[in-house]
């Protein structure tokens, strides 16, 4: 297995179209998905999107430990082949995001709620799944990335990208209105 080297916003990779994986249950996929792996786990990320390492392929990978995001029983290690999602309601939710190719920063980023998951598995065999707040949230995430799109390219308020160090001297009262917090004393 590889760490892969990541790219960062700017990049051109990162704004490229990622073509659909035609051949499953090969070597080099497996290769690819091993090394996304590794990558994603030794930079500590909870997903990772082949494009993000100058792979322009259709394939992310992600993982979600419990209690992370308010999960209560987290996502396991899950890898999506030609990901496509299906908004299942109009019902938008605010949440903090990051990103392995945004390093640093964190911003606050509107997504869908309740999404439907289509994808393919390693051998090519449809995946089918419903995915709700935090999970719904990452699988937008991730799947943003095969089209070219980065969070902050989301937001609605880019006064709420800031470095994450910063968030310490507390929120700013826009962040507290969309997250639906009361007003700082
Ligand atoms: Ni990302």
């Amino acid at each position: 297995m590889t760490i892969l080297k990541i790219a960062r916003m700017g990049h051109p990779v990162l704004r490229e179209v990622a073509n659909p994986v035609e051949a499953f249950g090969t070597d080099e996929l497996a290769q690819l998905l091993d090394d996304m792996v590794e990558t994603m786990d030794d930079a500590g990320g909870t997903g990772l999107a082949a494009t993000q390492v100058h792979v322009p392929l259709r394939v992310v990978v992600y993982f979600v430990s419990e209690g992370r995001g308010g999960m209560e029983e987290g996502i396991p290690l899950t890898a999506l082949i030609n990901p496509v999602i299906t908004p299942l309601d109009e019902s938008i939710g605010y949440g903090w995001e990051g990103c392995l190719s945004v390093p640093g920063l964190t911003g606050l980023v509107p997504r869908y709620e309740h999404v439907k998951l289509e994808a393919q598995d390693f051998e090519g065999n449809p995946i089918s799944f419903e995915a709700h707040g935090f999970h719904a949230r990452v699988l937008q995430h991730e799947c943003d990335h095969l089209d070219g799109i980065l969070y902050p390219q989301r937001m609605d308020d880019l006064s709420l990208l800031m470095y994450s160090e910063e968030m310490r001297h507390g929120l700013p009262e826009a962040a507290r209105e969309k997250l639906g917090l009361p007003p700082e004393e």
